[in-house]
């Protein structure tokens, strides 16, 4: 989300006739676009903004903005603690830095409003065959670790045929993949007026866009993870094999605390219900280890659902207790820092170990890999992805955005190797 709101803001400036410099200390403009999912990148960010004031201590006309959620975590607070800092915005109000930019105000300015779904604005793709489509903004889940609801406020539908009109104007750009973007996507459209959607019906709309050959998502939220949804992935040829389900612990006692709303059992019934209907579908997930509470045999907990999921990848996090939320306030159980250490890479060896199996599957069978690029460890072999979303690095000829047919002769748990069939060298060259 965070990375398509960059997009956007340099979308706008450059309809603004703003152009990217290569290095900061070149610019007119400094902008952050800031995360605060974990503290490491709240610190991260604190770092580079320090800079950026050296920077402006030479160079007084320079602008410095701060949108995003940690700005919208600590609103007009930004002024006093970082008083060279010019506008302040949260991921809601990235519109309003045009207005500023625009204004002749020469005073500091914040926008920390929540609107409903914000009007359209310019986008400026990192990459010419992918797009990101927003479908819903905010969340109206309590996660108690997740300062998102705080920074993105509540959930908020974008309309249904507003989203297959852009899907229609991306593929006419030339876009071939999108990916559906929101906090808890299958929540889709229960909000909207006079006509309710759902997901399901949005995936089945985006399939039948001309042109659009490969729809992703993310993130679903487990608990409304219904039927129609899986059996898009099973009817729809666009819909990737794909899905990642954040598990976040395999322990019903930790879910709860963490307010997921589904228990052990129930995440692994929706895991069977994939496996039923799209057996070959990848898993991925998104797991907190050290949450408060967690005791040695919760965690045994979550390395059991890991051995018996067998994820395809997964992204692991040490529990971060974010500010203004339940976790962060919780004092019994605190988990000391090596004891979280040793349970992450005990969980990432389980993790890569079931993903390696899991990616032996891949080994003999011919897949459609979307050229990216050159290979990233050896320029004289091509990059792309499966439609399970696993990088492939391949010999052959072909051209960023085509779809050839790979070979599939090797595997780990990040990537596959293999050779694109004859069939596609001839036609690409
Ligand atoms: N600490 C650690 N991980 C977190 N996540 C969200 N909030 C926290 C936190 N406070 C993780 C969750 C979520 C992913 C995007 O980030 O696993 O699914
Ligand atoms: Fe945060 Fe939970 Fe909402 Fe995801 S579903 S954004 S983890 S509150």
């Amino acid at each position: 989300m965070n990375e398509h709101d960059s997009e956007r803001m340099k979308g706008m400036l450059e309809t603004l006739g703003y152009a990217e410099v290569p290095e900061p200390d070149q610019a007119d403009l400094i902008l952050f676009n800031t995360c605060s999912i974990r503290e490491s990148a709240d610190s991260r960010f604190i770092a580079h903004l320090g800079h950026a004031k050296r920077h402006k201590r030479n160079n007084p006309d320079v602008l410095i903005g701060v949108g995003g959620c940690w700005a919208q975590s600590v609103k007009d607070e930004v002024f006093q603690r970082f008083p060279f800092v010019d506008v302040a915005f949260g991921p809601g109000q990235i519109h309003k830095l045009a207005e500023f930019l625009t204004s002749d105000s020469l005073t500091a300015q914040g926008f920390f409003e929540f609107e409903d779904f914000p009007a359209q604005l310019p986008t400026k793709r990192a990459r010419d065959l992918h797009a990101w489509l927003q479908i819903s903004v905010g969340c109206n889940m309590k996660c108690s670790y997740c300062i998102v609801p705080s920074t993105r406020g509540r959930e908020s539908s974008r309309p249904f045929d507003g989203l297959v009109e852009e899907v229609t104007r991306l593929a006419a750009d030339g876009v071939r993949e999108v990916t559906l973007l929101g906090q808890n996507v299958n929540a889709y459209g229960r909000d909207l007026r006079p006509q309710r959607r759902t997901f399901a019906e949005l995936l089945h709309a985006v399939d039948a866009v001309d042109g659009i050959e490969r729809i992703r998502y993310t993130s679903p939220h487990p608990q409304d993870m219904k039927e129609d949804v899986v059996l898009a992935h099973r009817d729809l040829a666009g819909v990737c094999p794909h899905m990642h389900l954040p598990l976040q612990s395999g322990s019903s006692r930790i879910l709860k605390a963490m307010r997921r709303t589904y228990s052990r059992e129930r995440y692994l019934d929706r895991v069977a219900l994939i496996r039923e209907h799209v057996p070959d579908t990848s898993l991925t997930t998104d797991i907190i280890v050290g949450f408060p509470g967690e005791t040695e045999e919760d965690f045994q907990q979550t390395l059991e659902v890991c051995e018996e999921v067998g994820y395809d990848s997964a992204f692991t996090f040490v529990f971060s207790p974010r500010r203004g939320t339940e976790a962060a306030e919780m004092t019994e159980g605190l988990v000391p820092h090596p004891v979280k250490i040793e349970r992450m890479e005990r969980l990432v060896e389980v993790v890569q170990r079931r993903a390696t199996e899991r990616a032996q599957r891949f080994v003999g069978r011919t897949l459609d890999v979307l050229v990216e690029g050159p290979s990233r460890n050896d320029p004289t072999k091509l990059r792309g992805r499966s439609p399970h979303n696993k990088v492939v690095n391949f010999t052959g000829v072909a051209t960023p955005g085509d779809i050839v047919p790979v070979h599939i002769t090797a595997a780990t748990s990040q990537t596959l190797a293999g050779e694109a069939s004859l069939l596609a060298t001839a036609s690409a060259r």
